[in-house]
């Protein structure tokens, strides 16, 4: 029988179920809880009182899985927008930007790949020209050695380029020591998608045994390591070892979701950590959404008392 978590996850990649969870005032408390707003204005909003708190931001405009080039360029458009938003602000490295290359044309049959890279490319430039830099987030793993390829080529002409390493997939202690090269920054997460046992580790604790695994690779390399995480028993370790490693807050940074864990993120930045928010906008949230639900049995109890009492 499929658990709850992979029913979420399935749901998530099926956009046509979204009415069934749309428009109601409880889905609309709940989304906001996870989402900073459907407008770029929005969006702002959140970066300058973050950032105001001394978080840095980076910032995802939401959509996914485009189907059609003419949605794929109006991802890119929507993130030359953005950074245009963001200039004024002269936030510079504080706020940068994360794309999800599938929004880019990534899964479009005969050659999604370079549609994405050819996408992607004046994004990075944009970012580039008012100090910032585009993290590439990691989507389901068969995209990994695309996604790769992508970031290889960003990285020769803007080398600031993020990439994320989801350390439930078995490959990605291999991943971590190739990245873990000067200057590469590389966000390390658990994994949000449903990976079968061919390809990723199951249980809990294996993930977490993982994660301190490939932690260990990159605090003790040369990079930028990201700590993406909100687990404690994690984040403890990774300010052991940069601490053990001499790392100073300035070369190294913990990322948290937008909403998850607030107080943590204001304590740790009040400690002197260098941390940074994912801010999700727009009007595609549906599966990042999901995704969320799936992550915490509590918040799938939370929005389902909420639907009820509505
Ligand atoms: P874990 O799930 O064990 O949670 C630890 C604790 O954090 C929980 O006990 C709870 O207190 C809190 N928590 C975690 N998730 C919560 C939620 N949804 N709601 C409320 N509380 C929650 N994944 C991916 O595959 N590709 C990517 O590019 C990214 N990018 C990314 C960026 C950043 C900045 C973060 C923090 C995470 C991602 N992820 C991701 C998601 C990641 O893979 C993972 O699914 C979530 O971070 C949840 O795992 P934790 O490490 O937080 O641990």
């Amino acid at each position: 029988m499929l658990s709850q978590k992979a029913l979420l996850l399935g749901a998530s990649r099926r956009p046509e179920l979204r009415r069934l969870v749309t428009g109601t005032p409880a889905t609309c408390r709940v989304v906001d809880r996870f989402v900073a707003g459907e407008t770029l204005d929005d969006a702002l909003a959140v970066v300058r009182r973050l950032t105001g708190e001394g978080i840095a931001v980076t910032l995802d405009h939401l959509g996914e899985g485009v189907t059609d080039r003419a949605e794929a360029v109006r991802s890119r458009d929507a993130y030359l927008a953005l950074l245009d938003g963001l200039a004024p602000l002269d936030l510079g490295p504080a706020a940068e930007v994360s794309v999800k290359l599938s929004a880019f044309g990534q899964a479009l049959p005969g050659g999604g790949t370079d549609l994405a890279l050819e996408l992607v490319r004046p994004v990075a430039e944009a970012a580039s020209a008012i100090g910032t830099t585009v993290t590439l987030d990691m989507e389901e793993s068969h995209t990994i050695d695309s996604t790769l390829t992508v970031l290889a080529a960003l990285r020769r002409d803007h080398p600031g380029t993020g990439a994320v390493l989801q350390a439930a997939l078995h490959r990605t202690l291999d991943d971590a020591a190739a990245l873990a090269v000067p200057g590469s920054r590389v966000r390390l997460v658990k994994g949000a998608y449903d990976e079968p046992p061919s390809v990723a580790y199951q249980g809990r604790h294996e993930v977490d045994a993982a994660y301190a695994r490939c932690l260990g690779v990159l605090v003790r390399g040369p990079g930028y390591p990201m700590v993406g995480t909100h687990d404690p028993r994690l984040l403890a370790v990774a300010q052991r070892l940069a601490t053990l490693v001499g790392r100073t807050p300035d070369s190294w940074e913990v990322q948290l979701l937008y909403g998850i864990r607030t107080a943590e993120q204001r304590r740790l930045a009040a400690a002197g950590c260098t941390v940074r928010a994912y801010v999700p906008y727009g009007v595609d949230w549906y599966g990042y959404f999901m995704r969320r639900l799936a992550e915490r049995p509590a918040n799938l109890r939370f929005f389902l008392r909420s639907l009820a009492t509505t």
